[in-house]
């Protein structure tokens, strides 16, 4: 539904999940920088995303080394601040110059009961603290199998997106990750992909409108290697990948970014 690329500029995000403690962290994030010539960063961005923990040491990294790499969060708190024992607050986060949270991952929805609604929310207390929420939406493998992959997506898009200016959604991300490709190996084909991420434009477009659908940027998650990436990236609506697993090692999640930045965008 739109031209190729339509000028978004690709996002290669590393989700490390609850992985590498902050020792751990430093290294990975000094590693990358070692690793990435300005030339793999030039036509695309990249952000990664450490656990709570790890945050501020990975700021002073790729702050004080001048990498070129966006710091991200895989969740926030709703509320700005107050009574939340345990919750970490988007406020807190925008100070680190966090760029990029995740909003609604999968795992989050399965194994912490986030609803869309709650999902709304911290999207919204995301773009409040002037951040850009990465919003996770996918099927599970029996709502695929009987047919339903459209309808929900439909469903978890409209139920975030709802209500929100055109130029937040413009800003943000939706990361079209298939619960069935997480952490299985079996990524989705880039025709799947590529079906998904222009059904979930088309929904931005009927809730919020032609411009903004053409400016979201779309990423695809879900057992993402160097190997599928470039046949991934070559999809129409498909302007950017969230990494799990290969983020987590320097070596693979460089040589992701460099197949997504070769990859004609
Ligand atoms: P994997 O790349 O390990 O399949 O994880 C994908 C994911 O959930 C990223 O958010």
């Amino acid at each position: 539904m739109s031209p190729a690329g339509a000028g978004r500029r690709p996002l290669i995000s590393g989700n490390w999940k609850m992985n590498l403690d902050h020792l751990e962290a430093i290294h990975a994030a000094r590693d990358l920088g070692l690793r990435l010539q300005p030339a793999d960063v030039a036509p695309v961005d990249v952000s990664v995303h450490p656990p709570f923990t790890d945050i501020r040491s990975v700021q002073s990294v790729l702050e004080g080394e001048g990498i070129p790499v966006a710091l991200g969060a895989q969740n926030c708190a709703v509320e700005d601040s107050g009574a939340f024992t345990g919750e970490v607050s988007p406020v807190m986060l925008a100070k680190l110059h966090v760029e990029y949270v995740i909003v609604g991952h999968s795992e989050r929805r399965a194994h912490f009961a986030e609803t869309d609604a709650v999902v709304a929310s911290k999207l919204r207390a995301v773009l409040r603290n002037g951040m850009a929420p990465i919003c996770c939406v996918g099927e599970t493998v029996d709502e695929r199998d009987i047919g339903l992959t459209q309808e929900r997506l439909t469903a978890q898009v409209t139920a975030a997106l709802t209500g929100l200016p055109a130029e937040d959604v413009a800003a943000m991300v939706v990361a079209y990750e298939p619960v069935w490709a997480i952490g299985t190996g079996q990524a989705a084909t880039p025709e799947d992909a590529q079906e998904a991420c222009a059904w979930i434009r088309g929904v931005v477009a009927q809730v919020a409108g032609e411009e903004p659908a053409t400016q979201v940027r779309i990423q695809y998650g879900g057992s993402v290697k160097a190997d599928n990436t470039a046949s991934l990236m070559a999809c129409t609506d498909v302007d950017g990948l969230l990494v799990g697993g290969a983020s987590l090692d320097a070596a693979q999640f460089t040589d992701i970014v460099r197949a997504a930045s070769r990859g004609g965008r």
